[in-house]
């Protein structure tokens, strides 16, 4: 008899994202004339770029004449676009990654959630805690992690990895030693980053102990401070032990149009075996690419012009998260984030939980965040923010919040 993947039945709940959309849709309705704002969800507002625009609309016209027309791409994305990826985010940075240890992708949420499959189901995982929750429920629907339990809100047989105030919101070396690590940095959702110190710490710590660390790099391009890796592989002997996951979706606003890459270094070995091959071979079976009009817009990002214009679109959300964070300090809010990254982590205050303060600020103001319980229970009592709003639809927030 069939029988389903009993492990999907261990994922409690539904999706933080499609709850906090039902609370909102019912206050709504009840209330049509509230001007709700939405500083919730880390989706981008901005068009997509004049550069980018224009590399799509002629990438449409190759498509249209049979001499230019494209089918399938290569597996692993066509060379342009690795090349412009290992020559502007890599050497320019003096890392040594080759383009063909990059893999193009539709995105660093797949690759995030595929990417546990290379490694054994005996492997024990390691989160930051609170954490962007796709990375601990691909490895529950694969069957890496034992129970949910709604008392600690913690699956059973994974490291949760407490990032709080208490340790500027970064993961300590867990007492047992994970075979996989998961970190996020800038981070998503506490808006931290870290040093190049502590990413070497890391890096040195993971080929000590012979753990992979997934080093997801997601928000990258909001890095505004000296001293803050943009890539893990400034770090000494990363290419022995590190996996790095990029998009172009926060930086060129490419949510919609879906472009991202995973970069896997041939040096990465274990078992006698290099990850490389393994993830080459699971491209091979399983993607069949992204369209080739998206990889020629992921291209054009790399030409001056698209570079300035990149620049500009992190810097309207940056211009957000500075308005959010010095109106919540002077409204006498705990913050933090909204620095090197497009989140602003807050303290709820006068001893809310997070849910109860998304009720007040969903109610009281009509301002719509994340709770950050729904990332972690690390998260309980602190809330998220996003800088990826309309700079007035912002300002309009935060002086509700300052007004109050
Ligand atoms: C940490 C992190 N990684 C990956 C993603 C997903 O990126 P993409 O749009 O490339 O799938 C997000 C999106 O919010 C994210 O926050």
């Amino acid at each position: 008899m069939l029988k389903i993947n009993e492990n999907y039945l261990k994922l409690p709940g539904s999706y933080l994202f499609s709850t906090i959309a039902k609370k909102v849709s019912a206050y709504q309705e009840a209330h049509p004339e509230k001007k709700i704002i939405r500083l919730g969800i880390g989706d981008v507002t901005r068009p997509l770029t004049p550069t980018v625009i224009s590399a799509l609309h002629s990438a449409v016209d190759e498509m249209a004449e049979a001499a230019t027309f494209r089918g399938y791409a290569p597996d692993l994305g066509y060379e342009f676009l690795r090349n412009a990826i290992a020559d502007n985010e890599y050497k320019a940075r003096g890392c040594d990654i080759k383009a063909d240890e990059i893999f193009v992708s539709d995105g660093a949420k797949c690759d995030s959630g595929n990417i546990q499959e290379v490694f054994s189901l005996d492997n024990k995982i390691a989160v930051c805690d609170p954490v962007y929750p796709v990375y601990v429920d691909s490895n529950v629907m694969a069957g890496r992690t034992g129970l949910y339990s709604e008392e600690s809100g913690k699956f059973e047989n994974v490291i949760y990895m407490p990032c709080l105030e208490e340790n500027g919101f970064a993961p300590e070396f867990p007492e047992e030693v994970p075979d996989i690590i998961y970190l996020c940095f800038p981070n998503n959702p506490t808006g931290a980053a870290i040093t190049k110190e502590g990413l070497q710490g890391w890096v040195d710590y993971a080929n000590k102990n012979g753990s992979v660390i997934l080093y997801d790099a997601a928000y990258e391009a909001y890095i505004s401070e000296p001293g803050i890796p943009h890539t893990i592989y400034e770090c000494d002997g990363a290419r022995t032990c590190a996996i790095e996951l990029r998009s172009f979706s926060k930086n060129a606003g490419f949510t919609g149009v879906r472009l991202g890459y995973t970069v896997v270094p041939k040096d990465l070995v274990r078992g006698g075996v290099d990850i490389h091959s393994l993830w080459a071979r699971r491209h091979g079976t399983k993607y069949n690419g992204a369209p080739y009009i998206v990889q020629r817009a992921g291209e054009a990002i790399y030409s001056e012009q698209g570079k300035e214009e990149i620049k500009g679109l992190v810097s309207y959300y940056m211009r957000n998260a500075q308005y959010i964070l010095d109106g919540l300090k002077k409204a006498g809010y705990s913050v933090s984030g909204g620095v090197n990254a497009p989140y602003i982590w807050l303290k709820a205050p006068d001893g809310m939980n997070s849910w109860e303060f998304f009720d007040y600020l969903l109610e009281e103001l009509n301002i719509v965040g994340t709770p950050g319980s729904g990332f972690g229970p690390a998260g309980e009592g602190y809330f998220r923010l996003t800088a990826f709003g309309t700079y007035e639809n912002t300002v309009e927030a935060v002086d509700r919040i300052i007004n109050r």
